[in-house]
Protein backbone atom coordinates (compact mmCIF):
# COMPACT_ATOMS: atom_id res chain seq x y z
CA UNK A 1 0.00 0.00 0.00
CA UNK A 2 3.09 2.65 1.01
CA UNK A 3 4.50 1.77 -2.28
CA UNK A 4 1.05 2.19 -4.33
CA UNK A 5 0.10 5.38 -2.33
CA UNK A 6 3.93 6.97 -3.11
CA UNK A 7 3.03 6.45 -7.26
CA UNK A 8 -0.68 6.88 -8.09
CA UNK A 9 -0.15 9.95 -5.75
CA UNK A 10 3.20 10.99 -6.55
CA UNK A 11 4.81 11.47 -2.92
CA UNK A 12 7.87 9.49 -1.50
CA UNK A 13 7.24 6.64 0.26
CA UNK A 14 8.45 8.24 3.42
CA UNK A 15 5.31 10.32 3.24
CA UNK A 16 3.48 7.76 2.47
CA UNK A 17 4.77 5.97 5.36
CA UNK A 18 3.98 9.25 7.48
CA UNK A 19 0.58 9.80 5.96
CA UNK A 20 -0.60 6.16 6.96
CA UNK A 21 1.02 6.50 10.39
CA UNK A 22 -1.18 9.75 10.64
CA UNK A 23 -4.48 8.03 9.96
CA UNK A 24 -4.79 9.98 6.72
CA UNK A 25 -5.81 6.75 4.58
CA UNK A 26 -8.83 5.05 4.73
CA UNK A 27 -8.97 1.42 2.36
CA UNK A 28 -12.97 0.62 1.48
CA UNK A 29 -14.43 2.91 4.33
CA UNK A 30 -11.53 2.23 6.98
CA UNK A 31 -8.42 3.73 8.09
CA UNK A 32 -5.32 1.96 7.51
CA UNK A 33 -1.87 2.18 9.22
CA UNK A 34 -0.44 -1.16 7.82
CA UNK A 35 1.54 0.26 4.22
CA UNK A 36 2.59 -3.63 3.94
CA UNK A 37 -1.03 -4.98 2.22
CA UNK A 38 -1.11 -5.60 -1.42
CA UNK A 39 -4.36 -3.45 -2.70
CA UNK A 40 -5.56 -1.84 -6.25
CA UNK A 41 -6.83 1.28 -6.71
CA UNK A 42 -10.09 -0.23 -9.40
CA UNK A 43 -11.13 -2.80 -6.87
CA UNK A 44 -10.11 -0.51 -3.17
CA UNK A 45 -11.36 2.53 -2.52
CA UNK A 46 -8.37 4.08 -1.44
CA UNK A 47 -8.44 7.56 -0.23
CA UNK A 48 -5.54 9.81 0.79
CA UNK A 49 -6.61 13.08 2.89
CA UNK A 50 -9.89 12.10 1.59
CA UNK A 51 -9.12 12.10 -1.98
CA UNK A 52 -9.25 9.16 -4.03
CA UNK A 53 -5.91 7.88 -5.00
CA UNK A 54 -6.64 6.11 -9.01
CA UNK A 55 -4.13 4.75 -11.05
CA UNK A 56 -1.91 1.22 -11.58
CA UNK A 57 1.23 2.92 -10.08
CA UNK A 58 2.70 4.47 -13.29
CA UNK A 59 2.38 7.63 -14.86
CA UNK A 60 0.90 8.05 -18.36
CA UNK A 61 1.27 11.63 -19.68
CA UNK A 62 0.86 12.98 -23.02
CA UNK A 63 2.85 16.33 -23.54
CA UNK A 64 2.06 18.70 -26.41
CA UNK A 65 6.16 19.29 -27.20
CA UNK A 66 6.78 22.24 -28.79
CA UNK A 67 8.81 22.82 -31.87
CA UNK A 68 12.39 23.40 -30.45
CA UNK A 69 12.29 21.26 -27.52
CA UNK A 70 14.50 17.60 -27.63
CA UNK A 71 11.86 14.00 -27.28
CA UNK A 72 14.14 12.65 -25.37
CA UNK A 73 14.33 12.28 -21.54
CA UNK A 74 17.84 13.60 -20.99
CA UNK A 75 20.29 15.52 -23.12
CA UNK A 76 24.32 15.27 -22.65
CA UNK A 77 24.50 18.98 -24.47
CA UNK A 78 22.01 20.59 -22.24
CA UNK A 79 19.15 21.07 -24.66
CA UNK A 80 15.45 21.19 -23.54
CA UNK A 81 13.81 17.96 -23.12
CA UNK A 82 10.91 16.83 -22.84
CA UNK A 83 11.30 16.15 -19.11
CA UNK A 84 12.45 19.39 -18.64
CA UNK A 85 8.59 20.60 -19.10
CA UNK A 86 7.64 18.73 -16.43
CA UNK A 87 6.91 19.09 -12.57
CA UNK A 88 9.23 17.01 -10.52
CA UNK A 89 7.52 14.44 -9.25
CA UNK A 90 6.85 12.95 -12.63
CA UNK A 91 10.01 13.80 -13.24
CA UNK A 92 10.53 11.41 -10.16
CA UNK A 93 8.68 8.76 -11.55
CA UNK A 94 10.83 7.90 -14.96
CA UNK A 95 8.75 7.97 -17.73
CA UNK A 96 10.21 7.09 -21.01
CA UNK A 97 8.92 8.67 -24.62
CA UNK A 98 6.87 6.40 -26.50
CA UNK A 99 8.05 7.25 -30.10
CA UNK A 100 10.44 9.89 -31.01
CA UNK A 101 9.71 12.98 -32.48
CA UNK A 102 11.87 15.52 -34.01
CA UNK A 103 13.42 18.68 -32.76
CA UNK A 104 11.73 20.97 -34.88
CA UNK A 105 8.23 18.44 -35.04
CA UNK A 106 5.26 19.54 -32.42
CA UNK A 107 2.29 17.70 -31.30
CA UNK A 108 1.16 14.36 -29.55
CA UNK A 109 4.09 12.95 -27.37
CA UNK A 110 3.07 10.62 -25.27
CA UNK A 111 5.27 9.64 -21.76
CA UNK A 112 5.09 6.62 -19.66
CA UNK A 113 6.87 4.65 -16.75
CA UNK A 114 4.95 1.67 -17.94
CA UNK A 115 7.98 0.13 -19.89
CA UNK A 116 5.84 -2.83 -21.01
CA UNK A 117 3.34 -0.80 -22.87
CA UNK A 118 5.88 1.23 -24.04
CA UNK A 119 7.88 -1.73 -25.57
CA UNK A 120 4.89 -2.81 -27.17
CA UNK A 121 3.53 0.23 -28.60
CA UNK A 122 6.70 0.77 -30.42
CA UNK A 123 7.85 -2.68 -31.14
CA UNK A 124 8.13 -3.17 -35.05
CA UNK A 125 6.02 -6.04 -34.62
CA UNK A 126 3.14 -4.29 -33.12
CA UNK A 127 4.03 -0.58 -34.13
CA UNK A 128 1.04 1.52 -33.48
CA UNK A 129 -0.39 3.74 -36.27
CA UNK A 130 0.34 7.25 -35.82
CA UNK A 131 -1.08 10.27 -37.62
CA UNK A 132 0.62 13.32 -38.62
CA UNK A 133 -0.33 16.79 -40.09
CA UNK A 134 1.87 17.89 -42.45
CA UNK A 135 2.72 21.04 -44.31
CA UNK A 136 4.16 21.22 -47.54
CA UNK A 137 6.12 23.09 -49.91
CA UNK A 138 4.14 22.45 -52.94
CA UNK A 139 0.68 20.58 -53.14
CA UNK A 140 1.19 16.64 -52.98
CA UNK A 141 -1.13 15.11 -55.77
CA UNK A 142 -2.37 12.05 -56.66
CA UNK A 143 0.76 10.43 -57.95
CA UNK A 144 2.59 10.98 -53.94
CA UNK A 145 -0.73 9.29 -52.47
CA UNK A 146 0.21 5.92 -54.44
CA UNK A 147 3.72 6.14 -53.61
CA UNK A 148 2.82 6.17 -49.99
CA UNK A 149 0.21 3.66 -50.39
CA UNK A 150 2.91 1.15 -52.60
CA UNK A 151 5.60 1.95 -49.95
CA UNK A 152 9.39 3.22 -51.48
CA UNK A 153 12.38 2.37 -51.26
CA UNK A 154 14.87 5.26 -49.69
CA UNK A 155 17.74 3.09 -50.02
CA UNK A 156 18.52 1.69 -46.47
CA UNK A 157 15.04 0.51 -45.99
CA UNK A 158 11.14 0.32 -48.11
CA UNK A 159 8.95 1.43 -46.08
CA UNK A 160 5.76 0.03 -45.17
CA UNK A 161 2.64 1.03 -47.24
CA UNK A 162 1.25 4.73 -45.41
CA UNK A 163 -1.88 6.50 -45.66
CA UNK A 164 -1.42 10.02 -47.26
CA UNK A 165 -4.62 12.17 -47.31
CA UNK A 166 -4.56 15.42 -49.03
CA UNK A 167 -6.73 18.30 -47.69
CA UNK A 168 -7.17 21.97 -48.78
CA UNK A 169 -5.13 22.12 -52.19
CA UNK A 170 -2.85 19.56 -51.05
CA UNK A 171 -0.28 21.65 -49.03
CA UNK A 172 -1.47 19.94 -46.08
CA UNK A 173 -1.56 16.27 -45.63
CA UNK A 174 -2.79 14.08 -43.24
CA UNK A 175 -0.05 11.36 -43.08
CA UNK A 176 -0.23 7.58 -41.07
CA UNK A 177 2.38 5.85 -40.57
CA UNK A 178 2.37 2.24 -38.89
CA UNK A 179 6.44 2.13 -38.24
CA UNK A 180 8.66 5.39 -37.31
CA UNK A 181 11.71 5.29 -38.38
CA UNK A 182 14.20 8.42 -38.16
CA UNK A 183 12.93 11.32 -40.02
CA UNK A 184 10.68 8.90 -41.79
CA UNK A 185 7.99 11.39 -43.56
CA UNK A 186 10.71 13.79 -44.34
CA UNK A 187 12.04 11.32 -46.04
CA UNK A 188 9.27 10.05 -47.99
CA UNK A 189 8.29 13.45 -48.95
CA UNK A 190 12.03 14.33 -49.94
CA UNK A 191 11.97 11.38 -52.34
CA UNK A 192 8.54 12.77 -53.72
CA UNK A 193 10.30 16.41 -54.51
CA UNK A 194 9.22 17.95 -51.62
CA UNK A 195 10.38 19.59 -48.20
CA UNK A 196 8.01 19.32 -45.24
CA UNK A 197 8.05 22.73 -43.95
CA UNK A 198 5.66 21.97 -40.62
CA UNK A 199 4.63 18.28 -39.20
CA UNK A 200 2.74 18.10 -36.17
CA UNK A 201 1.63 14.41 -34.66
CA UNK A 202 -1.75 14.30 -33.85
CA UNK A 203 -2.19 10.60 -32.44
CA UNK A 204 -0.50 7.35 -32.01
CA UNK A 205 -3.10 4.22 -31.42
CA UNK A 206 -6.01 5.47 -29.65
CA UNK A 207 -4.26 8.40 -28.33
CA UNK A 208 -4.95 11.88 -29.62
CA UNK A 209 -3.71 15.26 -28.92
CA UNK A 210 -5.78 16.99 -26.27
CA UNK A 211 -6.84 20.39 -28.30
CA UNK A 212 -7.06 22.02 -25.34
CA UNK A 213 -3.28 21.71 -24.55
CA UNK A 214 -1.67 24.53 -25.65
CA UNK A 215 2.23 24.34 -27.00
CA UNK A 216 4.36 23.12 -23.59
CA UNK A 217 1.33 21.99 -21.50
CA UNK A 218 0.58 18.39 -20.37
CA UNK A 219 -1.89 16.52 -18.70
CA UNK A 220 -2.00 12.73 -16.89
CA UNK A 221 -4.17 10.55 -19.27
CA UNK A 222 -7.55 9.84 -17.85
CA UNK A 223 -8.41 6.12 -17.19
CA UNK A 224 -10.59 5.88 -20.68
CA UNK A 225 -7.23 6.61 -22.50
CA UNK A 226 -4.96 4.30 -20.39
CA UNK A 227 -7.41 1.45 -20.91
CA UNK A 228 -7.56 2.24 -24.43
CA UNK A 229 -3.86 2.44 -24.97
CA UNK A 230 -3.59 -0.89 -23.10
CA UNK A 231 -6.36 -2.81 -25.46
CA UNK A 232 -4.26 -1.59 -28.08
CA UNK A 233 -0.98 -3.13 -26.62
CA UNK A 234 -3.07 -6.45 -25.81
CA UNK A 235 -2.06 -5.68 -21.86
CA UNK A 236 -5.89 -5.63 -21.08
N1 LIG B 1 8.68 11.74 -39.48
C1 LIG B 1 9.63 12.69 -39.40
O1 LIG B 1 10.23 13.05 -40.39
N2 LIG B 1 9.88 13.23 -38.20
C2 LIG B 1 9.22 12.90 -37.07
O2 LIG B 1 9.49 13.43 -36.00
C3 LIG B 1 8.23 11.89 -37.16
C4 LIG B 1 7.97 11.33 -38.38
Amino acid sequence: LDRLLASCALISRTEAQSALRAGRVTVDGSVCRDGAGKYDTEKNVILLNGQRVEGDGFVYLMLNKPVGVLSATEDKKGETTALDLLPEPYQKAGPGVVGRLDKDAHGLLFLTSNGQLNHRLTSPRRHADKVYRVALDAPAGAEDEEAFARGMDLGDFTTLPAGLERLEDGRICLVTLREGKFHQIKRMFAHRGKTVVDLQRLSIGPLTLDPALAPGDFRPLTGEEIRALLTAADMM
